[in-house]
């Protein structure tokens, strides 16, 4: 059995923030970020309300609802994110809690802007081996709170938000699914922000925000993404133009449609949400699906490719049909 997706649902922090905004608090402009980036606002949390956990719990309660299954029902919750609200427990076990999945088993995986794909891919496997039926998979991030918002270079690229995917063992759906890591290059996209008060440890207690190396991310992902797409088509013995629809992670337009080109299929194919959701990391991929599900692009049977980059670094990418 693999895995099969059967509803999607996300959230959005209310509040929007437009480019024009952020070049008050920093030496940017609008034509700056929408040239280099393709995004024109994102969404940010505003209030204590909104946190990494009522994100979660909300995209994850409307991918149920939207798969027609109840909390109780589900064997595995898995929640991909770098920003949960504790170190412990995990945002898992806590949207278990507001959901009352009580048969769940239920953990975090930190895989970065590509953990919703090792999230699936775990998932997956789980149902290969016969030992789970149903799951829901949530990629979730408060970025806004690991990013330094004095560094003009970062704090433009990042957005806040929840998506969520219900997902049970079935006949078709998962077609092939691969995933990859290379330590040796995490240094370029790294946030250490950890308090130490050790008293013999003397590291001060001064929190490290996120860092990037923006160029060397950027020829990471315009090498390795469409490297990934290739081996997992050639898995599958299909061509790229089989695909109906490629969900990238929604880092850069540039970067989609630098693959587009490299795969000589038109943008179409591409939809994308970077405009306006910016770079959500580990949720921008089901955020995505949930868009496109909702606006009812997908049709039964129609073949999907979700694909993505990030600090670890990471890749991944899952090859299904809707
Ligand atoms: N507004 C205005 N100017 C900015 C700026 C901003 N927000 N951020 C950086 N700049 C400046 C730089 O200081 C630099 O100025 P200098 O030439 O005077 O030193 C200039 O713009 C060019 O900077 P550079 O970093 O070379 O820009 P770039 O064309 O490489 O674009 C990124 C920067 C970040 C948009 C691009 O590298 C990128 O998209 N990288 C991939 C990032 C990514 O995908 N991260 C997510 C990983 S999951």
């Amino acid at each position: 059995m693999r895995a099969k997706i059967i509803g999607t649902g996300s959230c959005l922090p209310e509040k929007i923030v437009t480019n024009d905004s952020l070049s008050g608090l920093v030496d940017t402009s609008d034509e700056w970020i929408q040239s280099r980036t393709g995004i024109r606002s994102r969404h940010l949390v505003s209030s204590k309300q909104e946190t990494t956990l009522s994100m979660a719990a909300k995209a994850g309660q409307a991918a149920l609802e939207d798969a027609g299954l109840l909390p109780q029902q589900l064997d595995l919750i898995l929640v991909a994110t770098v920003s949960s609200d504790f170190l412990t427990p995990s945002t898992a076990c806590m949207v278990q809690k507001e959901l009352g999945a009580c048969h769940a088993a239920a953990f975090d995986i930190n895989a970065a802007c590509s953990g919703f794909l090792f999230a699936l891919n775990t998932v997956d496997a789980y149902f290969q081996a016969g030992i789970y039926q149903t799951a829901l998979i949530i990629g979730v991030e408060t970025l806004s709170k690991l990013i330094d918002w004095s560094d003009r270079s970062t704090c433009v690229l990042f957005g806040d938000g929840a998506g969520a995917v219900a997902v049970k063992a079935s006949e078709e759906g998962m077609v092939a699914c691969l995933q990859g890591s290379d330590g040796s290059g995490g240094d370029i996209l790294v946030c250490k922000s950890r308090r130490n008060n050790n008293p013999y440890v003397h590291t001060g207690t001064d929190l490290d925000y996120l860092y990037m190396n923006g160029q060397e991310v950027f020829k990471f992902a315009v090498k390795k993404e469409p490297e990934c797409i290739q081996s997992l088509l050639q898995q599958a013995g299909m061509q790229p133009s089989d695909v109906d629809y490629y969900l990238l992670h929604q880092a850069n337009y540039r970067i989609i449609s630098s693959i587009a080109r490299k795969l000589k299929l038109p943008l179409e194919k591409f939809p994308s949400n970077v405009g306006h959701c910016g770079n959500t990391s580990a949720a921008s991929i089901p955020i995505l699906l949930d868009e496109v599900h909702k606006k009812g692009m997908l049709a039964e049977g129609n073949t999907i490719l979700l694909s993505g980059f990030g600090a670890g670094l990471t890749w991944g990418a899952a090859l299904l049909k809707w």
